[in-house]
């Protein structure tokens, strides 16, 4: 299970898709560094204790962040960090990340060279910066990840970022799907296809990177690595033994191994699904994940809509619960971007199309 406490919603950089709509100032309601403690702490009961990833807005606005980190430590958590690429996060900042006991820090790297990305952040320099952030932290031996948000955009990029990754011997490489909340509410998405060309250059990468690749927000591509598997397994040969299996937290979701903590305390099912369902300290963050009607709601695949719920894939995929609320108000309804047919569905089809005919 991951959580992710949004520390902050401050950031130096304007990325224009961003979801927190981050800007330069903390909020006067952020929790205070008592309260994150506190909060930390409820987060270590849970029955089986969830990884949590401090997030932002930048984590690195945070003076007490260090104090943060350390406090997750001694309660048992395991800890990853996603500063933004700024020149906060300088060298000696990096060594105290990983003597405090971060576990893991995630950059992102929006484009294989500094124009798409630096456009993308907006902030000349920010490419360079994430590279130096990434080298350094492989020189003293902190594990890193690196995320990227797929857009239109940067779409056609996606091997030249494959191959430049490598060489900075990151553990992973989670790819965003962009979910039109905050400033990306009118930005353009992929289309559907485009989802499917993506999954079939993620699937060909992964068979061939030393890191693991996995999407965020496009469940979907479970289904996609799912079918390949079976190809290859269907093929007879040796070749299965060869098929890498991709890295997927097996069907997590929002909701459903996945929980978000705002800068302020609200609880919810993830950070792109702005639907509060409690609030720290009021509320309880292990009885809220267990209990509130939504989150039980969001982990019943029997509450899926339209093709979703009659998808053989739904328990494993489920689509992106945050996407469809985005685009329909709905967190139920189908996946808007998914372009497979579930075969029920196209069996109707068909028949619908026949009594067409008939009625013609
Ligand atoms: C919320 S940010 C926080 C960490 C840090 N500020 C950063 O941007 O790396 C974590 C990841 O979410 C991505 N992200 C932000 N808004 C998004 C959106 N609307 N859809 C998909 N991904 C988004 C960011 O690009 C980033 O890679
Ligand atoms: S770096 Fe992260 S938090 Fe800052 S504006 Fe960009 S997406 Fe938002
Ligand atoms: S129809 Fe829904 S459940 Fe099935 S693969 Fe597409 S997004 Fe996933």
């Amino acid at each position: 299970m991951l959580v992710f406490y949004e520390v902050t919603q401050a950031c130096g950089l304007v990325c224009k898709h961003c979801r927190a709509c981050a800007q330069t100032h903390s909020l006067p309601d952020e929790l205070s560094t008592e309260a994150s403690l506190g909060l930390i702490d409820q987060l270590s009961k849970f029955p089986s204790p969830p990884m949590l990833v401090l997030t932002g807005g930048d984590p690195f606005c945070r003076e007490d962040i260090f104090q943060l980190i350390e406090h997750a430590k001694r309660v048992g958590l395991e800890t990853s960090i996603t500063p933004s690429a700024t020149p906060l996060v300088t060298n000696g900042a990096i060594g105290r990340l990983k003597q405090a006991g971060i576990h893991r820090m995630a950059i992102s790297i929006d484009g294989a060279d500094a124009e798409t990305h630096d456009e993308f952040r907006g902030f000349e320099g920010s490419f360079e910066r994430s590279f130096e952030i990434l080298r350094e932290a492989r020189r003293i031996g902190l594990p890193t990840q690196i995320n990227t948000t797929l857009t239109p955009g940067n779409f056609g990029q996606l091997d030249a970022m494959a191959e430049m990754f490598s060489e900075l011997e990151i553990v992973l490489w989670s790819v965003f799907f962009l979910v039109p909340v905050g400033r990306a509410e009118s930005a353009t998405r992929l289309s559907p296809d485009d989802y499917e060309q993506a999954f079939e250059l993620l699937w060909q990468q992964s068979q061939r990177r030393s890191y693991l690749i996995k999407t965020t927000e496009a469940p979907h591509y479970r289904r996609f690595a799912m079918k390949k598997q079976r190809e290859a397994q269907a093929a007879g040969d040796d070749s299965t033994e060869k098929v890498k299996p991709p890295f997927q937290a097996s069907g997590i979701n929002d909701g459903k191994g996945v929980m978000f903590v705002s800068h302020n305390g609200e609880f919810f099912p993830s950070g792109f699904m702005p639907i509060r369902s409690g609030q720290y300290p009021q509320e309880n963050a292990v009885e809220v994940y267990q209990e509130a009607p939504l989150f039980k709601d969001l982990r019943n695949a029997n509450r899926l809509e339209g093709k979703c719920r009659q998808c053989e894939y739904r328990t494993l995929c489920g689509g992106s619960r945050a996407r469809a609320y985005a685009l329909t108000g709905n967190p139920f309804s189908e996946e808007v971007d998914c372009a497979y047919i579930p075969p029920s569905q196209e069996a109707s089809l068909d028949n619908s199309s026949d009594s067409n005919c008939d009625a013609q």
